[in-house]
């Protein structure tokens, strides 16, 4: 399965914070927001990774990350010119995902459980269609909202409704069969001008092959979209990391999925001496690990 990070958007709402750069490139506690959802790929055993980005800033995703080398993964990058939606990653992304199955998940999604990677896994390998995952919030009306029954059966699918009809909020965070493309090519601007990731979704759900994962609240979810939000993620990652569990930390990951060996990771943080918090950490708790 290929993963597509959505790292575009022009952010006008954490302006002026955002305006000389990328808003998933503002930090989170310890590190640039990229690093989360690249993280939840990571968790997923996703290594072949598209970063759309706006045109302004793509320099600067790729003097972060690179090709990826260096963690194990491989990772390209398109411009998104003109904001025409998130559903539009699947027609940037098109040739990059050939004849694969792809993930998608949005640049401002963090997503901190403890069996997550296991859950993510179980969800494509039994992936035919889509599967979303629903998380209960208090304030649905501000994102895409699932209602379904009993047996997690899709009844509807709304964007940012006025009146939810229930709690559960759809994360930015998607798993699609190879059909997404040409459905993609379908979908018409709604009235904000957008091509709608719900409407996308909808199409799935009309044929039947809407899967949705509950997350509980053992997992923690956060759309980092307001000043309020990513001061709660950063607090909630500055809180666990206490504790010596790393959340987001990409390059730690990389080492336990098996990406890249402890050896080469060490050679490589070596380059950033010893006088860097971040990366001695990574070193404590991979030396510790063996
Ligand atoms: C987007 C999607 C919405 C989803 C949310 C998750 O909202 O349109 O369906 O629930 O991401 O973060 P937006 O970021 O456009 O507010």
């Amino acid at each position: 399965m290929k993963g597509i990070i959505l790292a575009g958007g022009a952010g006008t709402r954490l302006f002026p914070a955002s305006l000389p750069i990328s808003k998933i490139l503002l930090t989170i506690y310890n590190k640039p927001m990229i690093y989360y959802p690249l993280s939840t790929f990571l968790r997923a055993g996703i290594k072949d990774i598209l970063i759309i980005t706006n045109e302004a800033d793509y320099e600067n995703f790729r003097k972060l990350l690179g090709d990826g080398s260096q963690i194990g993964i491989n990772i390209k990058y398109r411009i998104q010119y003109v904001q025409k939606g998130i559903a539009d990653a699947f027609i940037i992304g098109e040739d990059f995902i050939g004849k694969d199955s792809v993930a998608l998940i949005l640049g401002d999604n963090i997503f901190y459980g403890k069996d997550f990677g296991m859950i993510m896994k179980n969800a494509i390998n039994k992936n035919s269609g889509a599967t979303v995952f629903g998380y209960e919030v208090p304030d649905p009306e501000r994102f895409g909202v699932v209602e379904f029954d009993e047996n997690k059966k899709v009844l509807s699918l709304e964007e940012k409704p006025q009146s939810p009809k229930s709690n559960y909020a759809v994360t930015g965070l998607y798993f699609y069969d190879n059909d997404v493309c040409s459905y993609a090519q379908t979908l018409k601007p709604s009235g904000r001008g957008e091509l709608e990731i719900t409407d996308l979704n909808k199409i799935y759900l009309e044929k039947g092959k809407l899967n949705v994962e509950i997350l509980d609240k053992s997992f923690k979810w956060l759309d980092t979209g307001t000043h309020e939000s990513m001061l709660e993620a950063s607090n909630y990652v500055n809180i666990v990391e206490k504790q010596e569990i790393s959340i987001g930390c990409i390059e730690e990951l990389a080492y336990k999925e098996g990406f890249i060996t402890s050896n080469d990771l060490l050679k490589y943080l070596e380059k950033y001496g010893d006088k860097n918090e971040y990366y001695n950490n990574i070193k404590k708790h991979i030396i510790s690990k063996g």
